[in-house]
């Protein structure tokens, strides 16, 4: 073993008390290492900051940042809901024994087979996006049925944050817009039917979003929305759904606003806001996803060397790539990282962090200063809990990495890394 192999040496990171190489030495490279007392601790946070003495609340993990049936017995664990968009998030957490009346079906587009799953399985509530989605449910409800019901609108509210995690413009394909005559008659005739619940609008302004007076603002135009749905079909509105989007640190560029102080304050502002307009305080539900996971995940990475371009450019190679690390090719996301078994080492060089994907756009990070580095030292990719292991792929036949929750010195493994033979198990020979 050299200097720099030996367990619990000083200069190397330790994730949830357990020292990088000896997560290494375990579970091999790429690999997803997820904090689980720090995701604990957001959970906890959410739960203990979004209250308040005359407003009901409830707070919903966004399961599509990051879900595998470990995660959701966690969440359930810390007394969250859930929100699942699609058959296949609702089906991973049915399995995990989640509680099917903590679960909101969210999605713009469900199909037929997945409002049956949603219903087979007495999913809590479905959040409608659309007419469409009205019709499909009415077609296979039962008339004993009887079904939570909100309604996805859009309040044409423009969040700053990069365009492609943006959606509440007016243009935005999500919900029915709070402008449009028709949203009025969808709501009648959800609030109508006989197997419906109709109990309030959801909406969700975008994510990664540092503003708190976006929030506001959500909240208080869709307060106004709910005095005039009042007003024009004396129809009582009675929860409201602020979707998530609370940012997350990924570089010093990103200042995530307290949510201690301004959960609190959100709610003041709701409970104020519907004296003034005379409407019953509704109760206030949001879904934070990234703020819940982002921070407490980790991607570490073994580099096999470096490369100057005669152009001058110095690449480090990565045993990843943009499979298991899509957001800076999607969004030009800017992440830090260090040299895991050599946190404390001077940073000499400017280098561009790549992997193994055929495809120029393979880059993990764009520009970072790193101690020059030496064949198979550890890379640590910091803050890769949300939307990387569920927006991971298997592009050019690369394995998906394991998952493994480290705390108190402990590690789990909770996602097995695939194995050549998982690649192949949909596949069917042609049968010559
Ligand atoms: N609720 C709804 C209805 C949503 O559409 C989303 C995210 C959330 C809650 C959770 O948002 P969060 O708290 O995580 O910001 N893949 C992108 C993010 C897409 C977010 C889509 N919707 C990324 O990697 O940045």
């Amino acid at each position: 073993m050299s200097k720099n192999e030996n367990l619990n040496n000083q200069n190397h990171l330790n994730i949830g008390g357990v020292d990088v190489l000896e997560l290494v030495k375990n579970y091999q490279t790429p690999l997803y290492v997820m904090d689980e007392s720090k995701i604990r601790k957001q959970c906890q946070t959410f739960m203990t900051s979004f209250k308040h003495k005359s407003v009901r609340t409830e707070v919903i993990y966004a399961s599509k940042a990051f879900l595998n049936i470990a995660i959701a017995e966690l969440i359930h664990e810390e007394g969250l809901s859930l929100d699942v968009v699609s058959g296949g998030e609702m089906f991973t957490a049915i399995s995990a024994g989640f509680p099917a009346s903590k679960i909101y079906f969210h999605g713009n587009n469900k199909s037929v087979d997945e409002l049956k799953l949603a219903l087979d399985h007495q999913i809590g509530t479905i959040v409608l996006d659309n007419k469409d989605e009205l019709d499909r449910l009415s077609s296979i409800i039962l008339k004993n049925q009887k079904i939570r019901i909100m309604l996805r609108i859009n309040p044409g509210i423009d969040a700053h944050t990069h365009e492609y995690i943006r959606t509440t413009k007016n243009d935005s394909k999500f919900g029915v817009s709070i402008f449009d005559p028709k949203t009025l008659f969808l709501i009648q005739s959800i609030h109508n039917h006989p197997s419906l619940e109709f109990v309030g609008f959801h909406s969700h302004i975008g994510s990664q979003i540092f503003e708190t007076n976006s929030f506001k603002e959500l909240a208080i135009t869709n307060l106004k929305y709910i005095a005039h749905i009042k007003k024009q079909l004396g129809i009582e509105v009675k929860e409201l759904n602020l979707g998530g989007g609370f940012g997350a640190h990924y570089t010093n560029e990103d200042q995530p606003f307290s949510l201690e102080s301004f959960l609190p304050q959100l709610l003041d502002t709701i409970d104020l806001t519907s004296k003034e307009l005379d409407i019953s305080t509704p109760k206030v539900l949001i879904e934070p996803g990234r703020a819940i996971v982002a921070e407490a995940g980790y991607t570490l990475y073994t580099i096999s060397g470096t490369k100057e371009t005669f152009g001058g450019k110095n690449f480090i190679f990565t045993d990843g790539s943009m499979a298991d690390h899509l957001r800076t090719a999607l969004y030009q996301a800017k992440y830090h990282a260090a040299i895991g078994n050599r946190i404390h080492d001077k940073a000499e060089k400017n280098y561009t962090v790549t992997g193994k994907a055929c495809e120029s756009g393979d880059i993990i990070i764009k520009d970072i200063m790193l101690p020059i580095p030496q064949e198979n030292d550890i890379l640590v990719v910091y803050s890769t809990g949300a939307y990387h292991y569920s927006m991971s792929s298997n592009y050019n036949r690369l394995l998906k990495p394991a998952v493994v929750f480290a705390s108190n010195g402990k590690t789990k493994l909770v996602v097995k890394r695939e194995t050549y033979q998982d690649l192949i198990r949909n596949d069917l020979r042609l049968g010559k």
